[in-house]
Protein backbone atom coordinates (compact mmCIF):
# COMPACT_ATOMS: atom_id res chain seq x y z
CA UNK A 1 0.00 0.00 0.00
CA UNK A 2 1.29 3.43 -0.58
CA UNK A 3 2.09 5.04 2.68
CA UNK A 4 -0.53 6.58 4.22
CA UNK A 5 -0.99 8.66 7.76
CA UNK A 6 -3.94 7.93 9.98
CA UNK A 7 -4.46 10.60 12.46
CA UNK A 8 -5.54 9.32 15.42
CA UNK A 9 -8.86 10.66 16.99
CA UNK A 10 -8.19 10.76 20.59
CA UNK A 11 -5.63 13.17 20.14
CA UNK A 12 -7.74 15.36 18.76
CA UNK A 13 -10.34 18.27 20.42
CA UNK A 14 -14.20 17.04 20.56
CA UNK A 15 -15.60 19.95 21.31
CA UNK A 16 -14.65 21.52 17.45
CA UNK A 17 -13.87 18.12 15.57
CA UNK A 18 -15.05 19.50 12.20
CA UNK A 19 -12.50 21.58 10.91
CA UNK A 20 -9.45 19.38 12.25
CA UNK A 21 -10.98 16.60 10.10
CA UNK A 22 -11.25 18.80 7.26
CA UNK A 23 -7.55 20.02 8.00
CA UNK A 24 -5.79 16.56 7.94
CA UNK A 25 -8.64 15.11 4.46
CA UNK A 26 -6.85 18.25 2.65
CA UNK A 27 -3.78 17.74 4.00
CA UNK A 28 -3.98 13.72 2.62
CA UNK A 29 -4.91 11.72 4.87
CA UNK A 30 -8.76 9.75 4.78
CA UNK A 31 -8.17 7.22 6.96
CA UNK A 32 -9.55 8.06 10.93
CA UNK A 33 -7.94 5.67 13.55
CA UNK A 34 -10.56 5.70 16.00
CA UNK A 35 -9.51 3.78 19.49
CA UNK A 36 -12.54 2.44 21.41
CA UNK A 37 -11.45 1.14 24.97
CA UNK A 38 -13.32 -0.64 27.82
CA UNK A 39 -11.70 0.06 30.81
CA UNK A 40 -10.70 -3.35 31.36
CA UNK A 41 -8.45 -4.57 28.41
CA UNK A 42 -6.70 -1.42 29.27
CA UNK A 43 -7.09 1.12 31.98
CA UNK A 44 -8.71 4.12 30.07
CA UNK A 45 -12.18 4.89 28.55
CA UNK A 46 -12.49 6.73 25.22
CA UNK A 47 -15.19 6.87 22.64
CA UNK A 48 -17.49 4.13 21.17
CA UNK A 49 -20.86 3.10 18.73
CA UNK A 50 -22.72 6.81 18.66
CA UNK A 51 -19.24 8.42 17.62
CA UNK A 52 -18.61 6.37 15.02
CA UNK A 53 -22.34 6.27 13.93
CA UNK A 54 -22.04 10.25 13.83
CA UNK A 55 -18.39 10.03 12.36
CA UNK A 56 -19.42 7.58 9.51
CA UNK A 57 -22.20 9.53 8.33
CA UNK A 58 -20.29 12.78 8.09
CA UNK A 59 -16.59 12.40 8.31
CA UNK A 60 -16.26 11.11 4.76
CA UNK A 61 -13.14 9.30 5.89
CA UNK A 62 -12.51 5.49 6.10
CA UNK A 63 -12.72 4.63 9.69
CA UNK A 64 -10.02 2.33 11.45
CA UNK A 65 -11.58 1.44 14.27
CA UNK A 66 -8.95 -0.09 16.94
CA UNK A 67 -11.12 -2.39 19.21
CA UNK A 68 -9.34 -1.95 22.83
CA UNK A 69 -11.63 -4.15 24.49
CA UNK A 70 -12.63 -7.60 26.13
CA UNK A 71 -14.07 -10.31 24.11
CA UNK A 72 -14.73 -7.65 21.10
CA UNK A 73 -16.82 -10.58 19.40
CA UNK A 74 -20.09 -9.33 21.43
CA UNK A 75 -19.44 -5.87 19.70
CA UNK A 76 -18.50 -6.33 15.72
CA UNK A 77 -22.16 -6.18 15.09
CA UNK A 78 -22.86 -3.20 16.39
CA UNK A 79 -19.54 -1.82 14.89
CA UNK A 80 -20.24 -2.76 11.68
CA UNK A 81 -23.81 -1.41 11.68
CA UNK A 82 -22.59 1.67 12.88
CA UNK A 83 -20.47 1.96 10.00
CA UNK A 84 -16.89 0.98 10.64
CA UNK A 85 -14.92 0.51 7.71
CA UNK A 86 -11.95 -1.62 9.34
CA UNK A 87 -12.15 -3.36 12.85
CA UNK A 88 -9.28 -4.47 14.75
CA UNK A 89 -9.11 -6.67 17.15
CA UNK A 90 -6.62 -7.44 20.24
CA UNK A 91 -4.66 -10.78 19.77
CA UNK A 92 -4.70 -10.64 23.87
CA UNK A 93 -8.35 -9.81 23.82
CA UNK A 94 -9.60 -13.11 22.15
CA UNK A 95 -9.55 -16.50 23.22
CA UNK A 96 -7.09 -18.30 20.96
CA UNK A 97 -9.88 -21.15 19.59
CA UNK A 98 -12.17 -18.10 18.93
CA UNK A 99 -9.64 -16.02 16.63
CA UNK A 100 -10.23 -17.25 13.58
CA UNK A 101 -13.46 -17.41 13.44
CA UNK A 102 -13.91 -13.58 14.53
CA UNK A 103 -11.74 -12.69 12.18
CA UNK A 104 -13.92 -14.49 9.80
CA UNK A 105 -16.95 -13.22 10.89
CA UNK A 106 -15.34 -9.65 10.06
CA UNK A 107 -14.86 -10.30 6.71
CA UNK A 108 -17.87 -11.83 6.16
CA UNK A 109 -19.65 -8.38 7.10
CA UNK A 110 -17.88 -6.90 4.36
CA UNK A 111 -15.39 -4.94 6.60
CA UNK A 112 -11.63 -4.92 6.87
CA UNK A 113 -9.69 -7.41 9.57
CA UNK A 114 -7.52 -6.50 11.47
CA UNK A 115 -5.29 -8.01 14.37
CA UNK A 116 -2.96 -5.93 16.67
CA UNK A 117 -0.46 -7.29 19.05
CA UNK A 118 0.96 -5.32 22.20
CA UNK A 119 4.67 -4.54 22.40
CA UNK A 120 5.17 -7.72 25.27
CA UNK A 121 3.23 -9.89 22.59
CA UNK A 122 5.33 -12.48 20.52
CA UNK A 123 4.87 -10.93 16.72
CA UNK A 124 5.73 -14.48 16.00
CA UNK A 125 1.58 -15.47 16.80
CA UNK A 126 0.69 -13.51 13.32
CA UNK A 127 2.30 -16.18 11.65
CA UNK A 128 -1.12 -18.71 12.15
CA UNK A 129 -3.94 -15.37 11.09
CA UNK A 130 -1.58 -13.39 8.55
CA UNK A 131 -3.97 -14.65 5.77
CA UNK A 132 -7.35 -14.33 7.63
CA UNK A 133 -6.38 -10.62 7.69
CA UNK A 134 -6.77 -7.25 6.00
CA UNK A 135 -4.35 -5.67 8.21
CA UNK A 136 -2.13 -5.60 11.22
CA UNK A 137 -1.86 -3.31 13.86
CA UNK A 138 1.92 -3.16 15.44
CA UNK A 139 1.13 -1.57 18.95
CA UNK A 140 5.03 0.74 19.54
CA UNK A 141 3.40 2.02 23.13
CA UNK A 142 1.51 -0.02 25.92
CA UNK A 143 -2.20 0.43 24.95
CA UNK A 144 -4.65 2.71 26.16
CA UNK A 145 -2.93 6.32 25.99
CA UNK A 146 -1.64 8.92 23.63
CA UNK A 147 1.63 11.00 23.62
CA UNK A 148 3.84 7.96 25.16
CA UNK A 149 6.95 7.06 23.80
CA UNK A 150 7.98 4.77 21.00
CA UNK A 151 9.29 1.13 21.56
CA UNK A 152 13.01 0.66 21.15
CA UNK A 153 12.01 -2.75 19.92
CA UNK A 154 8.96 -1.25 17.68
CA UNK A 155 11.47 -1.51 13.98
CA UNK A 156 12.75 -5.26 14.71
CA UNK A 157 9.22 -6.08 15.59
CA UNK A 158 7.65 -4.31 12.03
CA UNK A 159 10.81 -5.86 10.58
CA UNK A 160 9.50 -9.63 11.70
CA UNK A 161 6.08 -8.89 10.74
CA UNK A 162 6.72 -7.99 7.31
CA UNK A 163 8.77 -10.85 6.93
CA UNK A 164 5.93 -12.82 7.87
CA UNK A 165 3.20 -10.77 5.46
CA UNK A 166 5.79 -10.67 2.49
CA UNK A 167 5.37 -14.81 2.82
CA UNK A 168 1.57 -15.33 3.40
CA UNK A 169 0.01 -12.11 2.59
CA UNK A 170 1.71 -9.48 1.05
CA UNK A 171 -1.06 -7.40 0.54
CA UNK A 172 -2.18 -6.97 3.86
CA UNK A 173 -2.02 -3.38 5.73
CA UNK A 174 1.19 -2.84 8.22
CA UNK A 175 0.39 -0.76 10.36
CA UNK A 176 2.09 1.22 13.40
CA UNK A 177 0.68 2.30 16.37
CA UNK A 178 2.21 4.84 19.28
CA UNK A 179 4.20 7.35 19.08
CA UNK A 180 4.60 7.99 15.96
CA UNK A 181 6.26 11.32 14.92
CA UNK A 182 8.53 13.12 13.14
CA UNK A 183 11.31 11.35 14.56
CA UNK A 184 10.16 7.59 14.79
CA UNK A 185 8.36 7.67 11.46
CA UNK A 186 10.79 7.03 9.31
CA UNK A 187 12.61 4.05 11.11
CA UNK A 188 8.83 2.19 11.25
CA UNK A 189 8.67 2.74 7.35
CA UNK A 190 12.08 1.81 6.49
CA UNK A 191 10.90 -1.64 8.70
CA UNK A 192 8.00 -1.96 6.54
CA UNK A 193 5.28 -0.48 7.85
CA UNK A 194 2.75 1.04 5.51
CA UNK A 195 0.05 3.18 7.30
CA UNK A 196 1.06 5.34 10.51
CA UNK A 197 -1.63 6.01 13.35
CA UNK A 198 -0.38 9.19 15.15
CA UNK A 199 -2.74 11.37 17.44
CA UNK A 200 -0.44 13.61 19.47
CA UNK A 201 1.75 14.11 16.35
CA UNK A 202 -1.61 15.50 14.63
CA UNK A 203 -4.00 16.51 16.71
CA UNK A 204 -1.64 17.88 18.61
CA UNK A 205 0.36 20.48 16.71
CA UNK A 206 -1.08 23.91 16.17
CA UNK A 207 -2.28 23.02 12.52
CA UNK A 208 -3.16 19.38 11.92
CA UNK A 209 -3.22 19.66 8.24
CA UNK A 210 0.45 20.66 8.06
CA UNK A 211 1.58 18.20 10.82
CA UNK A 212 0.21 15.54 8.00
CA UNK A 213 1.95 17.16 5.50
CA UNK A 214 5.25 17.05 7.28
CA UNK A 215 4.93 13.10 8.46
CA UNK A 216 3.94 12.65 4.52
CA UNK A 217 7.60 14.22 3.37
CA UNK A 218 9.57 12.47 5.28
CA UNK A 219 8.05 8.77 3.78
C1 LIG B 1 -3.06 4.12 22.18
C2 LIG B 1 -3.83 4.23 20.91
C3 LIG B 1 -3.23 5.13 19.89
C4 LIG B 1 -3.00 6.55 20.33
C5 LIG B 1 -1.69 6.94 19.73
O1 LIG B 1 -3.56 3.06 22.91
O2 LIG B 1 -4.00 2.97 20.30
O3 LIG B 1 -3.94 5.09 18.65
O4 LIG B 1 -3.99 7.46 19.90
O5 LIG B 1 -1.31 8.16 20.23
P1 LIG B 1 0.11 8.80 19.92
O6 LIG B 1 0.23 8.92 18.44
O7 LIG B 1 0.02 10.12 20.63
O8 LIG B 1 1.15 7.90 20.51
ZN1 LIG C 1 -4.95 2.93 18.30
Amino acid sequence: MTPQIAPSLLAANFYDLKPQLEAVKAAGASVLHIDVMDGMFVPNISVGIPVIESLAKTSGMTLDVHLMINNPDRYIKAFAEAGGDWLTVHYEAVPVNELRGLLAEIRDMGLKAGLSVKPDTDTDVIEDYAELCDLILIMTVPPGFGGQHYDPDGNARIARVRAILDKKNPGCILSVDGGIDRHTIAGAHRAGADLFVAGSAVFGEPDAGEAVKELLSIL
